[in-house]
């Protein structure tokens, strides 16, 4: 390995966005700072001890051609989809959403005393999957497996492959890898991520210092913020006095055109035209497609 140290190629300040039926979220990916980091669309940090700020959730909305990743860290949401999947995630969990060719869902956060918090990430899919068939999956908490590194950070594994643990996230077309990193005071941790892969992380508790240009000056970046990497194959982030918590997404570009259009991520402005047609005619469901 020839350990090229990843540098800052930018950071991006969440800015605050009403969605749904009126939830207050940041928005730090799929927004106008930054629209498109191939192949992730969007990342939205929803969280807030007020129920005004999320009890309106997100009413009976169409996806396609996208794939959905929530991860919840307090409170809980239901669901429910044209798969005729319902039920409910909670603090640790993560929901996993392959919206192919169409589907329709409803996520409802409930009202608790702790209130409500967590992340949305969507993943592009490629071009030959945007029409597939779509997908659910549940992951409870208790299935994520937890490692400490030599570095002494404690990672969840949502998504990949760490120190040849799986994470409980199988199946998602680009192979993100997608970790809940706590970092402890005081400590240097260093962790690969393959050259060519776009990789980010967001930090959302505690501030730690990243590597900001390529005779390592450290560059300190206090949540909430999310840090894109430049190109190399490992990164470091040290912490000071107090701890940090992250999460570090990375996965390979797909290099392909897209054109998007609130809950629809296409290739092309026909395939859009197509898909809101769909949703006039009624035609929208994938496996409506398939009878007609
Ligand atoms: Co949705």
């Amino acid at each position: 390995m020839n350990n090229t140290m990843r540098t800052i190629r930018t950071i991006i300040e969440p800015v605050p966005v009403i969605e749904g039926a009126g939830v207050r979220l940041k928005r730090s990916l799929g927004g106008e700072q930054l629209n498109y980091l191939d192949p992730f669309l969007l990342f939205d940090h929803f969280g807030s001890p007020k129920a005004e700020d999320y009890e309106a959730g997100f009413p009976m909305h169409p996806h396609r051609g996208i794939e959905t990743v929530t991860y919840m860290l307090t409170g809980e949401v239901h669901h429910r989809d044209t798969l005729g999947n319902a039920g409910s995630i909670g603090a640790g969990d993560v929901q996993w959403m392959t919206a192919g060719g169409g589907i329709l869902h409803e996520e409802m956060p409930q009202v608790r005393p702790e209130g409500n918090g967590g992340f949305q990430l969507w993943v592009n899919l490629p071009a030959q999957l945007k029409m597939t068939q779509p997908r659910y999956q549940d992951i409870p908490s208790h299935t994520i497996p937890e490692i400490i590194t030599e570095d002494g950070a404690t990672i969840r594994v949502i998504a990949g492959l760490v120190a040849g643990t799986e994470g409980a996230v199988t199946g998602i077309a680009a192979k993100p890898t997608y970790l809940d990193v706590r970092i402890p005071a005081g400590t240097t941790f260093t962790h690969a991520v393959a050259q060519g892969h776009t990789a980010f992380a967001y930090v959302f508790e505690g501030r730690a210092a990243f590597v900001g240009d390529e005779r390592g000056a450290q560059q300190w970046v206090a949540k909430p913020a999310l840090v894109v990497w430049e190109d190399g194959d490992v990164v470091q982030i040290v912490t000071g006095e107090e701890p940090v918590r992250l999460l570090l997404i990375s996965a390979q570009p797909l290099h392909e055109p897209i054109a998007r259009y609130g809950p629809f991520v296409m290739n092309t402005k026909e395939e859009i035209q197509q898909a809101l047609s769909d949703l006039r005619r009624g035609t929208f469901i994938w496996q409506e497609q398939v009878r007609s």
